[in-house]
């Protein structure tokens, strides 16, 4: 008994969910009671008791962060690009490669269950007559939240790219939003490790703004979203006065989250 009055009254700076939490306490007497019942134990292991990891699903509360990065190839030099974001500390470090779009964007709630099930981002990047697109980056920020078993926060991206030999016109993109997990999450309590930044801001160096040191640092998080089937479509035959348009649609799908049950 002892044990269990332990785990229900967490220390400070530990926050558990009362609920939740008392299945984990349930979870720790039937420990307490199988280690001290072994004919017991080898019947409840042979019935899938001890099951490492399960799953829960759950819709995640997903909203953009109306963070934008655009890298916009126009050469095949390395100086041929426009470029431009939602940080004036990186706008300020491009030069005349700096160009400004026009960008809407709306997230829809289908279901009306109070959560955002898509976004619909369109961008408009003004172009000479004289200039092309051959390809583009874009990184998209996005507040993550899971709150049914752990209380879990972070702020993920959204990367896209593509490219082609021939001029485009328009970059359609449409795909899913999904959890990528190389670790179970916790099954109570608050987990905020990874509530920082995607792209630092504040710094005033072109190295925090470069995609490889972005992605890197990014890639080194346990659990991070990915933009998947995207299937980016290039369409070409841009009229002359046209901007290059990047119409993308994102979608916030129920995820299935792996877990580690309460028995250690
Ligand atoms: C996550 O970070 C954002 C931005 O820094 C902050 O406003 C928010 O309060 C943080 N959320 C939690 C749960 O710590
Ligand atoms: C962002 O960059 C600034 C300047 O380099 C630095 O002082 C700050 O610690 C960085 N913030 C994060 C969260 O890395
Ligand atoms: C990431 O996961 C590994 C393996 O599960 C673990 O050792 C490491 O501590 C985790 N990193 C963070 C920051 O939680
Ligand atoms: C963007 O795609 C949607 C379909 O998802 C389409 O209805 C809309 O017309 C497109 N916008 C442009 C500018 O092509």
């Amino acid at each position: 008994m002892a044990q269990l009055e332990l785990f229900s009254h967490p220390g400070p700076g530990v926050r558990y969910r009362a609920g939740l939490c008392s299945t984990a306490a349930l979870g720790l007497l039937l420990l307490w009671a199988l280690t001290y019942l072994p004919p017991l134990l080898v019947a409840y292991r042979s019935q899938g008791l001890w099951l490492k990891q399960s799953t829960y699903m759950e819709q995640p509360t997903v909203q953009f962060q109306y963070e934008v990065l655009l890298v916009a190839m126009t050469g095949a030099d390395p100086g041929s690009f426009l470029a431009w974001s939602t940080f004036p500390a990186f706008n300020h470090l491009q030069e005349d490669q700096l160009r400004v779009p026009l960008i809407s964007t709306r997230e829809e709630d289908k279901n009306h269950d109070g959560k955002m099930d898509q976004l619909h981002f369109k961008l408009e990047l003004p172009l000479q007559s004289t200039e092309q697109v051959l390809a583009v980056q874009l990184i998209l920020t996005f507040s993550y939240q899971l709150h049914r078993m752990s209380t879990f926060v972070m702020q993920s991206m959204a990367f896209i790219q593509s490219s082609s030999p021939i001029p485009g016109s328009q970059l359609y993109v449409n795909g899913d939003l999904k959890l990528h997990q190389r670790q179970s999450l916790s099954h109570c309590g608050v987990d905020i490790r990874y509530n920082v930044s995607v792209i630092n801001g504040t710094s005033p160096f072109a190295s925090d703004y470069d995609l490889t040191n972005i992605i890197a640092a990014y890639q080194d998080r346990n659990v991070t979203t990915v933009l998947s089937d995207s299937n980016p479509v290039w369409l070409v035959g841009r009229a002359a006065d046209a901007p290059f348009v990047i119409n993308a649609t994102i979608r916030y799908p129920v995820e299935v989250i792996l877990y580690p049950l309460a028995v250690v």
